[in-house]
């Protein structure tokens, strides 16, 4: 009987054992990373909320964009922030500007996110201050409020530092871009961008090809991510902005498959389904192993292991005894 209550008492201990050592990863892994996923998420959300939640997109068009026709797109694409408000995010002022055949005249975000608060920017995606601006019937209010921290607090600019005729890169450190690329993008990429291929307005493209034609889309996406697709990003590596687009810059330079340099147009990639090598830790299994990692790199592993140890070895030795009587 008093063998049993110990037992009881030492499996107590196992699973309040576990209990810390599980908590302690989540604490480390959350440090190891040290970003804000309301950013990303909303990032990857204005990229293209449908695909980021992965439910069908409303049927026709966004009944706004029906106020322009200029840009004769039709269909799930008008639905998404990005094709109005642009991978700028400074809609008619920035890239999708008169004459690109992205033009809508609809304005960016930029000005209103720096006098507009979150709770305003939600109440925006709402429909609460233009009725047909309402995203409430299909984002969730969490979804809604990731939007609006990330447009507040992540937007970068980088116009003034992109060559609007050539879209090349202005004083960007390509030696810097280069050793980037090479220690995080190109073991999926390729040494040379050319191992993922996609499909950019109706063109097979490579890495090379996106940097050239669209460098505010490979900035947000090389910062943020891409809905559907694990990747190392520059968000969750703390790549400040001029890392981003000195990784832009080394991009622009590599093979592009334009032997003819064409003038640049801004278009959608429909990528080919590309298999997925292993990414950052992100999933719960990749998330233990790095965690695990991270902890045995830290003193405080050593402690908490050995807590643990002392309780499965006194569970043994209760059930042993226990046997014996
Ligand atoms: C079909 C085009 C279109 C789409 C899609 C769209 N917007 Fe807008 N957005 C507009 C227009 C036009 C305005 C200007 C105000 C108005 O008329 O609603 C605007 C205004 C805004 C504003 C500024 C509001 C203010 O107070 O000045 C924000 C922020 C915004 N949109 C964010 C988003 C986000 C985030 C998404 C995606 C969930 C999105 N928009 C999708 C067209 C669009
Ligand atoms: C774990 C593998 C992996 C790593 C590491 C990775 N990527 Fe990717 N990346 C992908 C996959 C897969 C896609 C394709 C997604 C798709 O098919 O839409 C992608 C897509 C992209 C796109 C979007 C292309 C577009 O416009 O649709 C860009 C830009 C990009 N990667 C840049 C980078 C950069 C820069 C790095 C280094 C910081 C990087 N990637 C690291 C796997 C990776």
């Amino acid at each position: 009987m008093k063998s049993k209550g110990l037992i009881k008492a030492g499996l107590l201990f196992l699973v309040v054992g576990l209990v810390v050592l599980v908590g302690w990863m989540e604490q480390v892994q959350a440090r190891a990373l040290g970003q804000d996923s309301d950013v990303t998420r909303g990032a990857l959300l204005y990229d293209n909320w449908y695909a980021a939640l992965g439910v069908q997109p409303p049927q026709g068009n966004m009944p706004i964009w029906d106020r322009q026709t200029t840009n004769t797109r039709s269909g799930a694409e008008t639905w998404r922030c990005v094709s109005c408000h642009g991978w700028d995010y400074q809609g008619k002022d920035g890239a999708y500007r008169e004459g690109s055949d992205r033009y809508t005249g609809f304005p960016g975000v930029f000005p209103a996110v720096t006098q507009s608060t979150e709770e305003d920017i939600v109440a925006t995606l709402s429909g609460k201050k233009d009725p047909q601006h309402d995203f409430s019937p299909y984002l969730s209010e969490s979804d809604l409020k990731a939007l609006a921290h990330f447009l507040k607090t992540a937007l970068i600019n980088d116009n003034e530092y992109i060559d609007p005729k050539t879209f090349k890169v202005l004083g960007g450190d390509s030696a810097s871009g280069k050793a980037l690329y090479e220690a995080q993008c190109a073991r999926c990429h390729g040494e040379d961008g050319t191992t993922l291929r996609f499909r950019f307005e109706g063109r097979d493209a490579t890495l090379g090809t996106l940097a050239q034609l669209d460098p505010w889309r490979f900035l947000h996406k090389t910062r943020f991510g891409t809905p559907g697709t694990e990747m190392v990003i520059g968000y969750e590596l703390g790549w400040t902005a001029q890392q981003g687009r000195d990784v832009l810059l080394y991009a622009q330079s590599l093979p592009s498959g334009m032997e003819v340099q064409q003038s640049p147009s801004l278009g959608e990639a429909t990528p080919a389904p590309a298999a997925q090598p292993g990414g950052p830790a992100r999933n719960v299994l990749t998330g233990v192993l790095t965690a695990f990692g991270a902890l045995f790199t830290g003193l405080g592993f050593a402690l908490v292991l050995g807590v643990f140890l002392i309780g499965v070895i006194f569970v043994i030795v209760w059930v042993i005894r226990g046997k014996k009587q």
